[in-house]
């Protein structure tokens, strides 16, 4: 079928993105779905920085490439030998399931997998396979999702079934800032009840970091950024304390809160000085939880000795280490229960023709999340 889609070409072209314009709207064809895949209609997808690092060639990606890596949709059809999903289906599309057999998968790890990163690298689905064109180009697909289209197509691990009620820009956003957020809470950190949390960078991926240590009853939570904007909606969804990334003293303030440190500090700016703020306000024995992302191959100082003498521990977490079909289900849960409000972190819905436009907001920091509509 033809659909329009947002297709990257090239890497590294400069900002404002409203001018260079690194993702064209075009017209593409996709194919499929073929056996044991599953076409989706994409109703909404959501922006996140990791597209904006791409975009800025911080990570380098196999081009062209069809961008979007989080969105929800409804099920069209079903390839040859697809038996868990059927026409009608409301579903959340994310990168994280596994092939479900490898030393990862079977761990729990689906986002280790082997068969994931390959695919990933390669921008291909997980069977090896690829759908999308232009003319005679090949288009590769953007961490098996794509969903920057009007449509995708995907294998069944990508995708968690949603509860119709749930709007679909709001479920779009558990495709990745809400399942990186929750899940480094949940299943890396591991917080409990009474711990302290300092979340550094609050964005769409840090707010719901902050959301899910409330429900785990964390006694205080931090909320650190360069952007005070952001500390308005960080207390009311759950910081007990804001502390301004740019205050000089901003280490022994958190200290101060925190008796000493905080037991876990979770890292969600992909910035180098924010990770050294991480370090700096963990108490002895506590976790630096890594999360953001800067550029491929960067390197990172920290004090050495300090941290074997201070039992300190470095962990990092992708996709919130989730297994998608049993996390999704229950942060789903969560926000239909009041308790996980994402709809709070929505700061607009558009067209493709702001796709570009709306990576500057994203860049200047004025956003949570931005939710397009491929169909308008
Ligand atoms: N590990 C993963 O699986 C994973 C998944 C999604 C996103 N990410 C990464 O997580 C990071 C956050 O993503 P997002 O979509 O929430 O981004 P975002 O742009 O919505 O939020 C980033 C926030 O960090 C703040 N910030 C920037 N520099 C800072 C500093 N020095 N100190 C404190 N705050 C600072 C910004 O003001 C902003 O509020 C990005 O690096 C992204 O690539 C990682
Ligand atoms: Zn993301
Ligand atoms: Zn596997």
């Amino acid at each position: 079928m033809r659909m329009t889609a947002a297709v990257m070409y090239e890497q590294g072209l400069p900002a404002p993105y409203a001018l260079s314009q690194p993702l064209k709207i075009e017209e593409v064809e996709l194919e499929g779905p073929g056996e044991g895949e599953v076409l989706v209609e994409v109703r909404s997808a959501g922006l996140c920085h990791s597209d904006l690092s791409q975009v800025a060639g911080l990570r380098k990606r196999t081009l062209p490439v069809v961008m979007g890596h989080e969105g929800a949709g409804i099920v069209r059809e079903v390839g040859r030998g697809v038996t868990g999903f059927k026409p009608g289906d409301h579903v959340v599309m994310t990168v994280g399931s596994g092939c479900g057999e490898c030393v990862y998968c079977v761990n729990s790890r689906p986002v280790l997998c082997e068969l994931v990163s390959a695919s990933r690298t390669k921008g291909v689905l997980m069977n090896g396979a690829r759908r999308l064109t232009r003319g005679a180009m090949g288009l590769y697909h953007h961490s098996g999702v794509s969903s920057f289209a009007q449509y995708a197509v995907t294998v069944p691990g990508t995708l968690v079934k949603a509860d119709p009620a749930i709007p679909f820009d709001v479920a779009a956003m558990f495709g990745c800032a809400v399942v990186t957020g929750a899940g480094c809470v949940f299943n890396a950190a591991k917080v409990r009840a009474g711990q302290s949390v300092a979340v550094i960078g609050l964005g769409g991926v840090g707010f719901n970091a902050v959301m899910a240590a409330k429900i785990t009853g964390a006694s205080v939570i931090v909320g650190i950024d360069i952007n005070p904007g952001k500390f308005a909606l960080a207390r009311d969804l759950g910081c007990t304390h804001t502390v301004s990334a740019l205050d000089a003293d901003i280490v022994d303030v958190v200290r101060d809160l925190t008796l000493g440190g905080v037991d876990f500090a979770l890292e969600m700016s992909g910035s180098k000085a924010a990770m050294t703020t991480a370090n700096a306000v963990t108490r002895k024995g506590g976790e630096i939880v890594c999360v953001g992302l800067g550029a491929t191959g960067d390197l990172y100082h920290y004090p050495h000795s300090a941290l074997v003498a201070e039992e300190k521990v470095f962990r990092g977490s992708l996709m919130g280490s989730c297994v998608p079909q049993r996390d999704l289900p229950l942060y789903m849960r969560y926000y239909q229960e009041g308790r996980l409000p994402v709809e709070r972190l929505m700061s607009g819905i558009f067209r493709f023709d702001e796709l570009n436009l709306n990576l500057d907001r994203l860049e200047h920091g004025e956003v949570l999340r931005q939710v397009l509509r491929p169909h308008g």
